[in-house]
């Protein structure tokens, strides 16, 4: 195990994170922007983000919720439906409004209903995106009643993924929070095109977490954590510096309210702890000098950006990081992702 103290690097960015919108946004956006330099901001409002309008809307009411002294740019994304407009969603890119398009197969997670059911609906918006180099970020899970919730990334791959990247192969695509072996060696095989995020708790929790001793519904989220093998195979994909892999925290806010019912949703808060938690992976692994390429040079890569020039420097302490249980908002208490161990690092503020 390494022995560093203290790790600076370039300033983070999420590339896939919920802020969600009124009083929610305003208690959980400090928590990312204190950290990140960027993040990509999910469309999936309730209704979702579909135009450029509303793109532009809501990035102004993230701009307005940003702390004093916090320096976070909020890179926007549409929410593909299958009437979304390709002349609209092209503007909007080449005004540097928007940097992504997302795909939620309809039903695949929380709001997405109005996703894509049939794929032929959306081949001229994906033929455009294509030619603008606009990326597509796919939730990789089939949403089809007789597949295993278990088996729905690596069902999407076969079924989905690869029939489309085969007929857009132009089209840069980033497969969202992967969680098997299948999808961590799909994206690593997959050309230049193709790259993967990988959240902060999928590195950390497998489905024991979830299930085992009573059920945790903090533990849960989607796509549902799978077994340990997976959870290893992504640790390995994380920390090995390919560029291929980055962060996308997905933290995904929800009222304890919401989360502890008998039809609780899915979602892990983890934008206040993401650091800390990775330099701990990163450090167990023996990989503290991989976790500035996982964390703030890959992404920017894949997108075409240049790296944040900011820098942040991570603290290891002796004594535990005390993070809170909970953070308040207007709605109600929402739950701070709790790794099951003590957390040693902690960014410089
Ligand atoms: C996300 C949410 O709550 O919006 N939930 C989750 O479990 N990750 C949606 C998503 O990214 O699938
Ligand atoms: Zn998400």
């Amino acid at each position: 195990m390494s022995t560093a103290r203290s790790l600076t690097i370039r300033r983070p960015d999420d590339w896939h994170l919920h802020l969600r919108d009124g009083a929610m946004l305003q208690a959980v956006l400090p928590s990312t922007s204190a950290n990140f330099g960027r993040a990509i901001i999910m469309p999936n409002l309730v209704p979702p983000v579909v135009t450029g309008a509303d793109a532009q809307a809501y990035k102004e009411r993230i701009e307005a919720a940003i702390p004093e002294g916090h320096d976070f740019t909020p890179l926007m994304t549409l929410y593909l439906t299958e009437n979304t407009d390709a002349d609209d969603l092209a503007a909007a890119a080449q005004s540097g409004l928007i940097s992504a398009v997302k795909l939620y197969p309809a039903g695949a997670t929380t709001n997405s209903a109005s996703g894509v059911r049939d794929f032929d609906k959306v081949s001229n918006v994906l033929e455009r995106m294509a030619e603008i180099g606009l990326p597509l970020l796919v939730h990789g899970e089939v949403t089809d009643h007789d597949v295993d919730i278990f088996d729905r990334e690596a069902v999407f791959i076969d079924r989905i993924l690869d029939p489309l990247r085969r007929r857009f192969p132009e089209l840069k695509v980033v497969m969202e929070h992967i969680t098997t072996e299948e999808g961590v060696n799909y994206a690593r095989d997959g050309g230049d095109n193709l790259a993967a995020t990988i959240t902060t708790h999928h590195l950390i929790i497998n489905r024991n977490n979830i299930l085992v001793g009573g059920i945790k519904p903090d533990y849960y989220c989607l796509p549902v954590a799978k077994r340990e093998k997976h959870r290893l195979a992504l640790r390995a994909a994380a920390t090995s510096g390919s560029p291929k892999f980055f962060t996308g925290t997905d933290s995904a806010p929800h009222t304890q309210a919401n989360k502890l019912c008998a039809c609780g949703c899915a979602g892990i808060f983890t934008a206040i702890n993401s650091m800390s938690c990775l330099a701990h992976v990163f450090e167990e692994d023996g990989a503290l000098d991989k976790l500035e390429a996982f964390s703030s040079l890959n992404g920017p890569a894949f997108y075409g950006m240049a790296p944040n020039e900011q820098r942040i420097t991570l603290v290891r302490d002796d004594a535990p990081v005390e993070f809170p249980r909970q953070i308040w908002t207007e709605d109600g208490p929402v739950t701070i992702f709790d790794p099951g161990f003590d957390l040693f690092w902690k960014v410089e503020q």
